[in-house]
């Protein structure tokens, strides 16, 4: 299975267009898909979904069931682990995990246990694994690829987002902005890698992202 995140802390590079067109590119040479939407702006939900279904999924009441968010509240609320979590059919070679703007609710959640995680706290590696997990779920016996959009940060969830992608790809604007960001990305990658090599053999049971991250220039 390739994972590949689309990623750059700086904003507006067209993280979500590619994965958006790749995604449909991919699935129309005949490569099962599944596009993930983990940035809470949700932006390649909305290009992916008509109003009428976006208002099926993002209901004034709290559960969501039929997004990302949804499927990690009950860790949000300390009531259990994921839940399931059906992929929203694009085509019948291209599936999508839906984002949600609540998801960002869940990013204290993930700051907290990254340090716990060295604890060998189990419910700080369930919340950690979580998009791995749930990624894992929805692509079994389906996707050969899967692509995650996430935001334009170096915080908590992109943190949890990344170390799920075997692979990083970088977008980049030609200007002075994203030169500067680049800074920014590669001790930050690193860091988060090294960390997550050495809190990996402490978790039990659970199914662990590698958090190889290899920058990937082509698909
Ligand atoms: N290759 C491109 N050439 C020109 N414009 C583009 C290209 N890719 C994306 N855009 C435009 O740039 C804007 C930002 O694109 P997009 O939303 O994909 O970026 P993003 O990196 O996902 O942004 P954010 O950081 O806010 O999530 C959009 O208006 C999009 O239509
Ligand atoms: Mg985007």
């Amino acid at each position: 299975m390739n994972t590949v995140a689309f990623f750059n802390n700086k904003g507006g590079v067209g993280k979500t267009s590619l994965v958006y067109h790749l995604a449909w590119s991919f699935s129309d040479m005949g490569i099962p898909v599944l596009a993930v939407d983990l940035d809470p702006q949700a932006n390649l939900t909305a290009m992916f979904l008509e109003d009428e279904r976006l208002e099926d999924i993002w209901p004034d009441v709290e559960d969501h069931p039929s997004t990302i968010y949804g499927a990690v509240r009950p860790i949000l609320r300390g009531t259990g682990d994921i839940a399931s979590l059906d992929m929203e059919p694009i085509t019948p070679k291209l599936g999508l995990i839906p984002g949600d703007l609540r998801l960002s609710t869940f990013e204290d959640k993930l700051s907290d246990a990254w340090p716990r995680c060295h604890n060998d706290d189990e419910a700080a590696f369930r919340a950690m694994t979580a998009f791995h997990r749930l990624m894992e779920q929805a692509a079994s016996g389906f996707a050969e690829l899967i692509l995650i959009d996430v935001g334009p940060n170096l915080g908590a969830i992109n943190r949890a987002a990344l170390i799920a992608a075997e692979y990083v790809c970088l977008p980049l604007a030609p200007d002075l902005y994203s030169l500067q960001g680049l800074r920014n990305l590669g001790p930050a990658l690193t860091s988060w890698r090294k960390t997550w090599d050495s809190l990996k053999p402490r978790a039990r049971e659970l199914s662990m992202p590698s958090g190889k991250m290899v920058p990937r220039a082509t698909l």
